[in-house]
């Protein structure tokens, strides 16, 4: 054999991981390699490997006997839409995907060179998790990966794809990252399995109802995504990248746009004339947003909030919405969380907040208040103040109370506030108001309840309407439904080049 058959045998070698029989396996499972996933998530031909060659070095419980090139991870470069990602895939086959020293090497290289040269990773985790054999440089390992997923924070998207297991402190990587996609049957995430579970707390559970992706898309919250095969994560994961800028100092690329007609006249008639009668933001999310660009976000985690990406005349932006249709669009813990984790990742990245208001207040109860309802609205209080990017909010309706000073109101930094000419703009509802200051009142009266009618139209007179906080430029325009579209494309244009400076400071202290 010549140098250069040499090679070639290397080479095939390395693309065979743990061998043909363990490729079937995986395939058996439903499952792809991790050379399938990349050439799935990078544009055709343009991947490049990076440490294909690389060995483990340890010697211990026979793994001097289990050497595979590429120590079960392929890492590398590639585009995705021509834009550079980097990134990492755990290949199942070899060793089950376990990490130990070499292999974290490798992941450490590609997030060093992505924050060096300001381009996203995106890590395609499946996997046994520590190597056991390896002993304390499987911890260590993951420690640095761990510590350049912070550092690397805020400065270059980083993407997770669990397409297998994902147990024990290897849950962290993804955790630390800015979004996770699970799929469906195929994948779990847990800090300690069944096993575990049982052994503690005598709890009888299954990995999938423990940690499968359904638990962590509706009970959780850990996963923003979950996709029914893994060519819909990779096909899902490349459109998510579309949105977003290569790093914390560029701006989000524009998608093509011709301008026409952008007026909305089924805009005018989303509201219901009831007031106390859902309907679905996404409904008037898809008609403002440009034709089909809306990627929802934890769609289904607290669904009482909606929040994802969508393009406007081609800039992408990122919405936050109240959901009338769920719980009221009622403010809790959970869609305080998803809302302000949302808000911080477009500041960080450039990407301009619309924000949809109907909101009748915050959710009250001893669950809310006793697991910290104030804290985790403070979450989302805190995240809209600190966010610099251009922010407008419309107001479609309900904006009362705590909710309205938080869900991104001028006087906490938003640029633009509209309302709708359906808009209720109060301390609360009419009904309420008029039980607490006409208490006395209505007691006395010889008919209680028509007297709290009466007082309670007062009341919604008054200020069931959005022209006292017009009157204070608080909302800087009441426009009809159907221009919404034309004047946001607007807006959003004239802020532009929005510049402002925070106070100097190490970093603030988000009530976390
Ligand atoms: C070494 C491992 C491994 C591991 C799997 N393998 N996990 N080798 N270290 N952590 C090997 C298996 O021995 C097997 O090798 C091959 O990978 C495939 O594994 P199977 O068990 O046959 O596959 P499957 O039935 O699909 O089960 C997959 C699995 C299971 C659920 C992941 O392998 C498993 O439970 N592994 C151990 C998980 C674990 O406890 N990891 C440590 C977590 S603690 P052969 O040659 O026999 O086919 C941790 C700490 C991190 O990660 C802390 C960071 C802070």
């Amino acid at each position: 054999m010549n140098r250069i058959e040499q090679l070639e045998e290397l080479r095939r070698e390395a693309r065979l991981g743990g061998g043909q029989d363990r490729i079937d396996a995986q395939h058996a499972k439903g499952k792809l390699t991790a050379r399938e996933r990349i050439d799935l998530l990078l544009d055709p031909g343009s991947f490049e490997e990076i440490g294909m060659l690389v060995k483990h070095r340890s010697h211990l419980f026979g793994l001097d006997q289990q050497q595979f090139l590429g120590d079960g991870v392929v890492t590398g470069y590639g585009t995705v839409n021509g834009r550079l990602v980097y990134v990492f895939a755990q290949d199942f086959t070899v060793l089950g995907g376990s990490l130990a020293e070499a292999h974290a090497e490798k992941i450490v290289r590609i997030m060093d060179l992505a924050l060096e040269n300001g381009a996203p990773v995106v890590g395609l985790n499946d996997s046994g998790g520590a190597r056991i054999q390896e002993g304390v440089v499987s911890l260590g390992g993951y420690a640095d990966i761990f510590y350049r997923n912070t550092l690397a924070s805020g400065v270059i998207p980083q993407l997770s794809a669990i397409m297998g297991p994902c147990a024990g402190g290897a849950v962290y990587s993804p955790a630390l990252t800015d979004f996770i996609g699970m799929v469906e049957g195929n994948s779990y995430m847990f800090v300690t399995g069944p096993n575990v579970v049982k052994t503690v707390t005598h709890e009888e559970v299954s990995s999938e109802d423990l940690g499968g992706a359904s638990a962590h898309a509706v009970k959780s919250g850990v996963t923003h995504f979950t996709y029914a095969n893994g060519v819909e994560l990779l096909q899902g994961f490349r459109k998510l990248l579309s949105y977003m800028p290569q790093n914390c100092e560029e701006q989000p690329p524009f998608a093509p746009y011709t301008p026409s007609d952008e007026t909305r006249p089924k805009l005018d008639a989303i509201v219901p004339e009831n007031p106390n009668q859902p309907y679905d933001i996404r409904e008037v999310i898809e008609e403002v947003a440009d034709a089909d660009s809306f990627l929802e976000v934890h769609r289904d985690f607290a669904e009482n909030m909606v929040v994802g990406f969508a393009r406007l005349a081609g800039r992408a932006i990122g919405i936050v919405a109240n959901q009338p249709a769920y719980l009221a669009g009622v403010l809790d813990i959970k869609s305080s969380q998803k809302a302000a984790r949302f808000v911080r990742f477009c500041d960080c990245f450039n990407i301009p907040l619309l924000v949809f208001e109907d909101v009748p207040g915050f959710l009250p109860g001893t669950d809310q208040e006793w697991n910290a309802i104030i804290t985790n609205g403070a979450k989302l209080l805190y995240s809209f103040s600190e966010a610099t990017v251009p922010r407008i909010t419309v107001i479609t309706r309900k904006a009362y109370g705590g909710a309205y000073d938080v869900m991104n109101s001028k006087h906490i930094g938003a640029d633009m506030n509209y309302a709708w000419p359906s808009a209720e703009i109060a301390v609360m509802g009419a009904k309420g108001a008029a039980e607490i200051i006409f208490k006395k009142e209505i007691a006395e009266a010889a008919d209680p309840e028509a007297k709290l009618l009466e007082k309670e139209r007062e009341y919604a007179e008054a200020f069931a309407n959005p022209y006292g906080a017009a009157a204070r430029g608080y909302v800087d325009d009441v426009i009809l439904p159907r221009f919404t579209r034309t004047r946001l494309i607007k807006a959003f244009a004239m802020l532009e080049n929005k510049a402002v400076k925070l106070p100097r400071k190490k970093h603030g202290n988000i009530p976390l």
